[in-house]
């Protein structure tokens, strides 16, 4: 980027050369794309969106934020954040999760405004201010993914409502199985943490949401996932990023994986969360399904060597998505977070079949 921020806090002026030198350099089906998703998320012109970056972040986001924005006529207020491979951490942060910090001030400038935009490198979804900038009613986004993923994948008002609905089944259920061929039989309890609905944007106060995405979510009872999840041959642990040559099995004792075996990939994953020295990292997080149609199982193999969060992956439609590691909800934080996606799982709520072998079954959910 040419442009390297000094001040913690810039604001852009919609009519500078600057930002019509930054559209020009980016491209117009780029700016376009952008205003296009931010007028989905509601912002007008009466309105301010703070953009959150990182030296690391993609530099063709902030321009096409920059010229987005500023044709919308909104207010544009710039957070350049350390690059949170500056933090110092005990291992490798990668994927979801992000921690990058917020000073005060900062934070106090997303709490006012009415959009935030974050395409900081990891996110600061697992950051604890996120939390906070969410009870104010700041509308909250984050996009890493390449552009490819933003144009194929984009939102719209009938994934939200699919995803509500989705959402709405899985807040309602007190019990959840999954079981596959290759061996996963997990039960656990639902019902202490609320059910939660991504479908790509955010136009209600309050809202986070990941652009692309597709999937509903929740946190499983304190202490209740038991039995075992098996990802097979093909299924993707992230941020890995790397298709599993061979099956995984996981084993969760009282909600704490209590043993990970395999060939190689387990020895990989063990390290991994081994090497945050953190007991944290063997609870189990959130689980779900995926309900984005046009995501692309191959996208790994796609896109190789480019930064991706792998929403191709996370939301892809009737996949099983489990996790391990923080929940914000019940304030366990933690950078060492798993996401595994797995395909072909049959997915029952309270005895009921919601996805069977990796596709989602009720008419209503569909
Ligand atoms: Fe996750």
């Amino acid at each position: 980027m040419r442009e390297t921020p000094v001040a913690t806090v810039n604001e852009i002026s919609p009519l500078s050369t600057a930002v019509r030198a930054g559209v020009d350099a980016v491209g117009e089906e780029l700016t376009d794309l952008f205003q296009d998703y931010l007028a989905l998320c509601d912002l007008n012109e009466s309105e301010t969106l703070a953009l959150a970056y990182t030296t690391d972040s993609r530099p063709e986001y902030v321009l096409a934020v920059r010229g987005a924005v500023a044709r919308i006529g909104a207010r544009l207020i710039e957070l350049p954040i350390a690059s949170q491979m500056t933090v110092r951490a005990p291992s490798i942060l990668r994927g979801m999760g992000g921690t990058a910090t917020l000073d005060g001030a900062s934070l106090e400038r997303i709490k006012a405004a009415d959009i935030l935009f974050d395409i900081t490198a990891e996110g600061l979804l697992w950051s604890p201010a996120l939390g906070e900038v969410l009870a104010s009613g700041t509308r909250t986004v984050m996009a890493i993914d390449p552009p490819e993923a933003l144009q194929r994948m984009f939102p719209s008002q009938e994934l939200k409502l699919r995803a509500l609905a989705n959402g709405e089944r899985l807040g309602r259920a007190k019990t959840l199985r999954v079981v596959s061929d290759a061996g996963t039989d997990l039960t656990c309890e639902l019902g202490q943490y609320a059910a939660r609905a991504r479908y790509g944007f955010s136009d209600e106060a309050g809202h986070w949401d990941h652009w692309p995405s597709g999937m509903v979510a929740t946190f499983p009872n304190d202490g209740t996932p038991e039995g075992v999840i098996v990802a097979n041959e093909g299924d993707v642990p992230l941020p890995f990023s790397r298709y599993l040559s061979a099956p995984v099995r996981f084993v969760f004792e009282k909600g704490i994986l209590t043993s990970i075996e395999g060939g190689f990939d387990a020895r990989l994953i063990r390290d991994f969360i081994d090497s945050w020295h953190d007991p944290r990292g063997y609870d189990f997080s959130h689980l779900g399904w995926g309900l984005q149609r046009r995501a692309n199982w191959a996208a790994i193999a796609l896109f190789e060597g480019e930064r991706m969060m792998c929403q191709d992956i996370r939301t892809f439609e009737g996949n099983f998505l489990f996790s391990t590691g923080p929940n914000e909800v019940a304030g366990r934080f933690t950078p060492c977070h798993l996401d595994i996606a797995c395909r072909d799982v049959t997915l029952l709520l309270d005895d009921e079949v919601i996805v069977e072998n990796g596709v989602v079954k009720p008419e209503s959910l569909q």
